[in-house]
C-alpha cells in the first residue's frame, strides 16, 4: 500500500471517528453514519459519505469551475485521463459523478469507466455488474442493457465490462462515437474514466471524441515532463484540455472550521 493511500484511509478512519463524535448534533449526520458502517461503497467516495467535508468541498469546487466558470456552454461530454497509472483519475471521476448528480437542478449524469484494460470503478463502488461497454462496442449488449442505476440521485453507471483484446480499436470505433452521440442527447452530462495517456493511446482516442478533458496530476509524484508529454499527445489529437486536478495535496484548515460555515 502506497503512502498516498495509507494518508487517504486514515483520513477516512479519523473521519468515520468525527462524525460519530457530531451525530450527537445533527440529525444529517447519523445518516452518513449509518451509510459509512454496511455500505459496499469503497471509503475514498468521500463526496458520497461526507459532503460537507473539506475534500467534498474541494470536488464542489471542480464542479463549479467546470459547469459555470466563465463559459456561455459547458462541456457535456468529458473525458478523465492523467499521464501515467495510479495519480487518482476514477476516484476523482466517482467523487465529481455524485457532486454533479447532487448539484442544485439534480443534473442527470452518465459514469462511463472506459477503462477496458483494467476498469475498477465497479470495485470501488461494491457492486457487481460484468457487462458494460466493452460488449456494447463489440455488439454483444444493447445499451440501455448496461445502464445501471446507482441508488444515488440521477447517477447512472456503466461498467467497462470483460477486457476486450483490442481496446484501443474498439475506442476509436464507430461504435465508439455512436454510443457517445446517443448517451448525449439522453444525459444532461457524460463522465468518461480512462487509462493514462502515456503507457497506451485510449485516453487520447476517447479525448477526440469528447468535448473536454480533465486532467489528474498526482502532487509530488508525476514530473512535469510526463504532464508535458501527456498534453502533447492529447494536443496532437485536437483534446480540448478544461481543467487540471491536483491530487495527494494536504490541507491545513482544521476540519471545523468548514463544518461551521
Ligand atoms: N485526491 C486524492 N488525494 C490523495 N490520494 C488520492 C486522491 N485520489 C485518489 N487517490 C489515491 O490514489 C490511488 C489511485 O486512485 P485511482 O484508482 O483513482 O487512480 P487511477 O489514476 O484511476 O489509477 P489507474 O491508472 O490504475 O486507473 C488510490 O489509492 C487512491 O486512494
Ligand atoms: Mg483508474
Amino acid at each position: 500500500m502506497g503512502k498516498i493511500t495509507r494518508a487517504l484511509m486514515k483520513a477516512a478512519e479519523e473521519r468515520f471517528e468525527h462524525l460519530e463524535k457530531v451525530s450527537k448534533i445533527k440529525e444529517h449526520d447519523q445518516f452518513v453514519i449509518r451509510k459509512m458502517k454496511d455500505s459496499v461503497i469503497d471509503a475514498r467516495i468521500i463526496a458520497y459519505f461526507d459532503p460537507k467535508s473539506i475534500i467534498s468541498e474541494q470536488y464542489k469546487s471542480l464542479m463549479t469551475n467546470l459547469l459555470s466558470g466563465n463559459k456561455s456552454r459547458p462541456e457535456k461530454v468529458i473525458s478523465i485521463t492523467s499521464s501515467i497509472h495510479a495519480e487518482g483519475k476514477t476516484i476523482t471521476a466517482l467523487n465529481l459523478a455524485i457532486t454533479m448528480s447532487r448539484a442544485i437542478h439534480k443534473p442527470k449524469i452518465l459514469l462511463i469507466d472506459a477503462d477496458l484494460r483494467k476498469g475498477k470503478m465497479t470495485r470501488y463502488l461494491g457492486i457487481k455488474q460484468e457487462t458494460g461497454l466493452s460488449e456494447v462496442l463489440r455488439g454483444t449488449a444493447n445499451l440501455k442493457d448496461v445502464l445501471f442505476n446507482i441508488d444515488i440521485e440521477q447517477l447512472t453507471f456503466m461498467a467497462s465490462g470483460a477486457v476486450p483484446p483490442n481496446p484501443a480499436e474498439l475506442l476509436a470505433s464507430d461504435a465508439m462515437k455512436n454510443l457517445i452521440s446517443e448517451v448525449r442527447s439522453m444525459f444532461d452530462y457524460v463522465l468518461i474514466d480512462t487509462p493514462p495517456v502515456i503507457p497506451v493511446t485510449d485516453a487520447v482516442i476517447l479525448g477526440g471524441m469528447t468535448e473536454g478533458t480533465l486532467m489528474v496530476v498526482q502532487a509530488g509524484r508525476t514530473q512535469r515532463g510526463m504532464v508535458d508529454r501527456a498534453t502533447e499527445l492529447l494536443n496532437q489529437a485536437q483534446t480540448k484540455i478544461i481543467g487540471h486536478v491536483l491530487t495527494g495535496i494536504e490541507y491545513f484548515v482544521p476540519e471545523y472550521i468548514y463544518r461551521y460555515l
